[in-house]
């Protein structure tokens, strides 16, 4: 099945369809316009690309940085992203079929070309629109010619510019806290995440965490009826240790290499779970609409 634009977009905040789409510009009912560069609709609001601090701190970070987080370098991150695509992997068992899948804030996109064989629609979604840009590129090499589920779109997770009751699934994966969001910004987000789920889908979320504010997570996504099924811990901090430790030799190949190893990686976990719950910077939640 085929996705257009009209399909699944709608304009922030007011929601209104669209009607009409040019070579370079997406256009409103509500008579407000938004950019089509390179193909990649930018559902952000004039205003705030010219004044939104965080839009302008992402895409600079984005045009400055080949890697932001150098996530592929990074075996605790890598070990996440292995924990996010087993908990799609997991909602498509519960689900039975392709789902339609949005991932938020997908940065390069290392999370995203890893779910596509999950998905019927996967759209991923940054507010930096080179990160988008190096999504796609990325997202189609991994698919190497294989049916292309996938849609990119420059948007906010403050304001999702996607249709209510779409998604099967939704990522959030170093979001809500990642995001630089005000506490009401994030009790917004969490109301459009609600809001884009279908009446039976599910959604995870993780975020790096100082432990003590862990418990900031689970009253945040109260503020809507899903069901949270887990609260869980990555147990990643002893790594975060590690890595601060070798901080002075990070450029040299042996420090890459112990960074970089997953094995390694598992094993500070294992410890670290054995010492308790203070021992993780991730925590991680899953919820279910129902
Ligand atoms: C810490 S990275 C997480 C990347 C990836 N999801 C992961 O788990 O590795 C956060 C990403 O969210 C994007 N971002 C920041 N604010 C956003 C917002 N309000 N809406 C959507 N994406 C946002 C950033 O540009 C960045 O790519």
């Amino acid at each position: 099945m085929t996705y257009s634009f009209t399909s699944f977009l709608c304009a922030p905040d007011s929601q209104s369809e669209i009607t009409q789409i040019t070579d370079n510009q997406i256009i409103a009912t509500d008579n407000t316009s938004y950019l089509l560069i390179d193909g990649i609709p930018v559902m952000l609001k004039k205003e705030w690309m010219e004044k939104e601090n965080a839009t302008v701190f992402f895409e600079n970070f984005y045009q400055s940085t080949e890697e932001p987080w150098e996530y592929s370098e990074r075996a605790a991150e890598l070990l996440r992203h292995d924990y996010v695509v087993e908990q799609v992997a997991n909602f498509s068992k519960l689900l039975g079929r392709k789902a339609v899948i949005l991932d938020i804030g997908c940065s390069l996109g290392h999370i995203t070309a890893r779910l596509h064989p999950y998905a019927e629609l996967l759209v991923g979604m940054d507010i930096s629109i080179t990160a988008i840009q190096k999504a796609r590129q990325h997202c189609l090499q991994a698919i190497a010619g294989q049916n292309n589920p996938y849609q990119f779109v420059v948007g906010s997770a403050t304001e999702l510019p996607f249709k209510s009751n779409f998604f099967d699934m939704v990522v959030a994966s170093d979001g809500l806290h990642g995001w630089h969001l005000s506490d009401n910004l994030q009790v917004r987000v969490v109301k459009e995440i609600y809001r884009v789920m279908k009446p039976v889908s599910y959604a995870i979320f993780t975020d790096y965490l100082h432990p003590r504010l862990h418990a900031k997570i689970e009253p945040t996504l109260c503020n809507v009826p899903w069901h949270i099924d887990r609260i869980e811990l990555l147990y990643d901090r002893l790594w975060y240790r590690f890595e601060s430790l070798l901080k002075t030799f990070r450029h040299r190949g042996w420090a890459q290499k112990a960074l970089a190893n997953k094995s390694f990686a598992l094993f500070l976990k294992h410890l670290a779970k054995k010492m308790g719950k203070s021992q993780s910077k991730h925590i991680a939640a899953i919820v279910h609409k129902k």
